[in-house]
């Protein structure tokens, strides 16, 4: 017997305002079309005055919980995924287990930037196979508009806000491929790659927030051969290819570099989820927001094997194999 992690809710939060990138180019040196073209990326949600991490998460946490059939008080533990915590101290996690009302559950925040996603599954996963917690609210969510260089066209454009959240509970599996849960988390990291992807700021070194700096195509270069090392490394341990899986579910960065992957491991287009044309990159939140969308639109199905993809400054990347 072994014990799994089985998703059993998701949920997701979008702000209500959306900005097309028409409305951008309207105050920016950019275009539709070079967006468009250069990203995918058509609109991007912004949160409004006012609206935080913390409410993002809880919004999606809630809906997760929703889903799931079952109240916060059920929780035992919230991992959150986040760049952009409300505040230095203390973690947004706690204010999100305030406002869900899960008092003395534990909660913390993970910081893997656009990883962050897969960091947390992991270590929700690790908490859960080690019996130190039995129901796992794990959250992506991120404002990245409040860290952006709006006058800075190679990088605001592609950045977007929103949450996403997934409920794990421990069951019991036979340790096989046909298990549901989370099958096997992968993750890395190179830091000597800081100068890629960096935000220029901080509590311990200029005091201030800091703006987001990137080398965008030294990242995707990198993204390309990292997410493919990654993915394989994720088949190899259960003996799978592309071919027996469902669906990959990328962070949402940039079309082009997932339709590079899904050709380098032998996966059609069609089984790639793809959100980043509404959403935007919205770092550790697009990997959940895509999972939400794609269980709502009927694409994702109980049984289905997804590998879960994603790169972020650090550089940071992993992937993970799930059977929804
Ligand atoms: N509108 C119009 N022109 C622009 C814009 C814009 N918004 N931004 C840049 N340009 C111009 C550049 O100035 C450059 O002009 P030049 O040729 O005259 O110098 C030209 O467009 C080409 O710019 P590149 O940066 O070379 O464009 P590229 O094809 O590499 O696309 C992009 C840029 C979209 C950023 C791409 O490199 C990318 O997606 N990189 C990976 C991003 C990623 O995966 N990040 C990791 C996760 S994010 C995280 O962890 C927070």
């Amino acid at each position: 017997m072994t014990i799994r992690s089985q998703i059993i809710g998701c949920g997701s939060y979008l702000p209500a305002r959306a900005v097309t990138n028409e409305e951008l180019s309207r105050n920016l040196d950019t275009s539709d079309q070079w967006i468009r073209e250069r990203s995918g990326i058509e609109k991007r949600h912004i949160a409004a005055e006012g609206e935080f991490t913390s409410h993002l998460g809880i919004a999606a946490g809630q809906a997760a919980l929703d889903d799931a059939g079952i109240g916060a008080s059920e929780v035992d533990l919230i991992v959150l995924a986040t760049s952009t915590p409300d505040e230095t101290f203390p973690s947004t996690a706690s204010c999100i287990q305030a406002g869900l009302g899960a008092a003395g559950s534990a909660a913390f925040d993970v910081q893997a930037v656009c990883a962050g996603f897969i960091y947390a599954l992991a270590v929700a996963d690790n908490f859960i196979r080690c019996s130190q917690a039995c129901t796992v609210l794990v959250i992506g969510a991120e404002t990245l508009s409040r860290i952006l260089d709006w006058n800075d066209r190679s990088t605001c454009v592609l950045f977007g806000d929103g949450a996403g959240a997934l409920v794990l509970q421990a069951s019991k599996g036979l340790g096989e491929v046909n298990d549901r849960g989370v099958l096997s988390t992968h993750l890395h990291c190179d830091g000597r790659d800081h100068d890629c992807l960096y935000v220029d700021g901080g509590p311990s070194s200029t005091g201030m927030v800091g703006v987001v700096k990137m080398q965008g195509k030294e990242v995707f270069k990198k993204a390309v051969v990292r997410l493919t090392e990654v993915a394989e490394e994720a088949f190899s341990t259960h003996g799978l290819s592309g071919r027996d899986v469902d669906w990959m579910v990328p962070h949402q960065a940039n079309l082009r570099i997932m339709k590079g992957m899904a050709k380098k491991l032998d996966f059609g287009e069609e089984k790639v989820i793809v959100t980043i044309d509404q959403h935007a990159n919205t770092s550790a939140a697009s990997i959940p927001l895509a999972l939400d969308w794609g269980c709502s639109e009927g694409k994702i199905q109980p049984g289905h094997l997804l590998l879960l993809e994603a790169l972020g400054s650090g550089l940071t990347w992993g992937a993970a194999i799930v059977r929804w």
